[in-house]
């Protein structure tokens, strides 16, 4: 055959073989090839439609439905069920099937993007609640104590929504949230894209399931072995059943009508092999992360940041402060073949899973011990940002006092740091200016170009 024109392919085949060591998601790392043998070798023949026998995600009565009850039996809940657009169909579903227009709901202003869509498309008031953040990015999510404040004074709230671990891993207990919520016909709906894992390790929080959310969603590809774009979402043994078809009746809607077995196989290998093997491959995983830390302990540009005794760390979520940017150690990561999935201005974000193996961490505490920094003076961290300036268009720069008409997103993770309607302050051009000096990715959702935001 001729050799084709696929620029995607060319360059992930490219990148597959300079990207050796994953410290980034999907959880799978490349390499779970053992699991997927089934579907690899048989990809083209799995792929199936709805024919008989393959039953229908949307009205289930065979295999789907038999899978789908081995799901809810692992996830702990009243019924689990597959998302094959990702997290962010669950969370646009849950938020616009159980909240009618004009509705309160109380959010972190870190929430994922998602979040921000759903209030829009279903023109919700959002009463948005600020997190604070440590002066290297990290951060801290909110407590408990704050959200109650708000839900007991106002009583029209119909749904809290967080994140919760956010990117950091970091977790605050939300019993008497969850509580109080229960009691009031409030909604609790915890984005919990990144805890797949929780229930595989005691060292690890607690799950939204277990502390009585009403729903939840899990982004299976961050960390577990299934492919990019598995999650799962998960509702409460308190959910009556008429909420429960109603969100998933608002899934069929967004979502897919042709709904990827592949992805479906991909979510049910995933869920079927951290029943038999999560708890061992976790606690390898803690041995491996904890000798980790150990063999850096010494370094003086490198880190394991402290936090506040209440919040609740994730082991598997490696967070390195460093004393100069983090993008110069990516770098310096990168030219040995390790990649890692985000840095904020000092701090490193790396994504583990069980898939990780004990020769993955020994590589990563060697090539961190051979950075130095004066091998990255002449590196470049970003393009400047020019001062355009038009009557709806500004650069960055130029926006003080502008009212947004996009968002400004930090990526990853993806959340809103800026939205729709804001004024922008001077002190979020220094912040946002610092960000992307220090290699930070910092998108707006419209213009996509931060020289020429969309502003009123
Ligand atoms: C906190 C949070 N929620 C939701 C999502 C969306 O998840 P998905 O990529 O599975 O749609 C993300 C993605 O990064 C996230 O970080």
């Amino acid at each position: 055959m001729t050799k084709l024109n696929t620029p995607i392919l060319s360059g992930l085949m490219k990148l597959k073989d300079s990207d050796k060591i994953r410290f980034h998601m999907p959880g799978h790392k490349g390499h779970a090839v053992e699991l997927y043998k089934p579907i690899i070798d048989n990809l083209l023949q799995l792929d199936f439609t709805e024919i008989d026998g393959t039953d229908n995600l949307y009205n289930t009565n065979g295999i789907i439905e038999e899978s789908l009850k081995l799901l809810t039996k692992e996830r702990g809940s009243k019924k689990s069920f597959y998302l094959t657009n990702g997290t962010t169909v669950g969370i646009l579903a849950g938020i616009m099937a159980l909240t009618k227009h004009k509705d309160k709901v109380l959010i972190a202003r870190n929430c994922h993007k998602s979040v921000y869509n759903a209030i829009e498309l279903n023109e919700l008031v959002p009463i948005i609640l600020e997190h604070e953040s440590t002066d290297t990015g990290l951060e801290i999510p909110i407590a408990e104590e704050d959200f109650l404040k708000v839900l007991k004074k106002d009583r029209d709230i119909k749904m809290v929504i967080l994140s919760r671990p956010n990117y950091f891993g970091l977790s605050r207990d939300i019993r008497e949230l969850a509580k109080y919520c229960r009691e009031n016909d409030v909604y609790l709906f915890v984005d919990e894209a990144h805890g797949s894992h929780l229930k595989y390790h005691e060292d690890l929080t607690i799950n939204a399931m277990e502390l009585g959310a009403s729903l939840s969603v899990n982004s299976f590809h961050k960390t577990l072995p299934a492919l990019t774009q598995t999650s799962v979402i998960n509702f409460g043994h308190h959910m009556s059943d008429e909420d429960i078809a109603r969100v998933l009746s608002m899934i069929e809607k967004l979502q897919t009508s042709s709904p990827s077995y592949i992805f479906m196989m991909s979510l049910e290998l995933a869920s079927a092999y951290m029943a038999e093997h999560g708890e061992e491959r976790f606690e390898k995983l803690k041995s491996y992360v904890d000798n980790f830390y150990k063999s850096i302990e010494d370094l003086d540009f490198v880190f394991y940041p402290s936090f506040k005794k209440e919040l609740e760390q994730d082991f598997s979520r490696i967070i390195l402060q460093t004393t100069s940017p983090s993008i110069y150690l990516r770098h310096h990561l990168e030219r040995h073949g390790i990649f890692i999935e985000m840095i904020t201005k000092n701090i490193m974000v790396l994504i583990t899973s069980p898939m990780d193996r004990e020769e993955d961490f020994k590589a990563l505490s060697k090539a961190i011990m051979s950075f130095n920094i004066n091998d990255y003076k002449d590196f470049v961290t970003h393009e400047d940002i020019d001062s355009v300036s038009e009557d709806n268009r500004v650069s960055l720069r130029n926006s003080e006092g502008r009212k947004l008409k996009e968002n400004i997103i930090i990526y990853p993770p993806g959340n809103i740091y800026l939205k729709k309607g804001d004024v922008i302050k001077s002190e979020d051009i220094s912040y946002l200016m610092d960000l992307f000096e220090n290699g930070v990715k910092v998108f707006t959702d419209f213009s996509k170009d931060l020289n020429n935001l969309y502003v009123e």
